[in-house]
């Protein structure tokens, strides 16, 4: 018996990194996972990798931010699997760095787009679904910089603080239907991600953490699945941090 036996889950950026990790987990506690990534190729292989582990998989391409992809996107995947979504993991994700003073315009916009703008419209689409079934779980991915700041990232933490502020406004809306809404704040994870940021920020990162250094995806992956199962039923609103000790509340 799987945690999550007969749940769909989509995984936005499921192709990479912690949503690749989640995928993963979610799949073998039972969950038919859909990836939906901008990158073909990743999704598809770890679409793979859970197939080959005897687990059930779909992808969609395209992009979070965009509603004509994300409206495809969720067709193509719940016809797939078979199901409305149980599981939404709000995960797809990028960062850049830039002083605010000369910050171009576009960067600022891709920023916000991808993180809360692809956030709102997965979730807006997915929610009638789970009202229909009474059941529900929104997952977010917020970050620690969000309560703790960072320079040179003044987009990426708007966004992210954007999130969680979206997470507590939803999980009032719909708790009674019997949908839960929450974030995850990871601190510095090993992924893709992190390690395309520059190396001197990386250096001053690491030596900040009281731990001393970077997470793995197998130490913040099993929150998602808390917060998926029915044993994370009363989290409404939370928001947990995962962070090595960068930010302590
Ligand atoms: N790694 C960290 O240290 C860290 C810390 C805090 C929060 N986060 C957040 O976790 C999430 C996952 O990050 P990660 O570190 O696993 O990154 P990653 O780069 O390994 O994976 C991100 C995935 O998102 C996909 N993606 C990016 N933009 C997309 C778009 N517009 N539409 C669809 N897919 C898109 C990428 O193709 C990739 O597969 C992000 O939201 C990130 O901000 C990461």
């Amino acid at each position: 018996m799987g945690k999550l036996d007969g749940k769909v889950a989509v995984i936005t950026g499921g192709g990479s990194g912690i949503g690749r990790g989640v995928a993963r987990l979610f799949a073998g506690e039972g969950a038919a996972v859909g990836i939906f990534d901008l990158d073909a190729a990743n999704a598809k292989a770890v679409a793979d990798e859970i197939a080959a582990e005897g687990g059930k998989a779909a992808i969609a391409i395209g992009d979070v931010s965009k509603e004509a992809d994300v409206e495809a996107g969720l067709k193509s995947l719940v016809s797939a699997l078979g199901s409305d979504v149980d599981i939404m993991v709000n995960n797809a994700g990028m960062d850049t760095t830039h002083e605010l003073d000369g910050m171009p315009t576009d960067m600022w916009d891709r920023m916000l787009n991808v993180h809360l703008r692809g956030t709102f419209l997965f979730t807006r689409a997915v929610l009638p679904g789970m009202k229909k079934k009474k059941w529900g779980r929104v997952i977010n991915l917020s970050s620690q910089l969000a309560h703790k700041g960072a320079p040179t990232m003044t987009h990426y933490v708007a966004a992210k603080a954007g999130i969680m502020g979206f997470t507590r406004a939803l999980a009032y809306e719909v708790a009674r239907d019997g949908i839960t809404v929450n974030c995850v704040n990871p601190g510095p994870i090993n992924t893709p991600l992190l390690n395309s940021l520059p190396q001197d920020w990386l250096n001053r990162k690491k030596n900040e953490l009281p731990i001393g250094r970077f997470g793995e995806v197998d130490e913040v992956a099993p929150v998602f699945l808390l917060l998926a199962s029915d044993e994370g039923s009363y989290f409404i609103g939370a928001s947990l941090n995962v962070n090595g000790g960068d930010y302590m509340i």
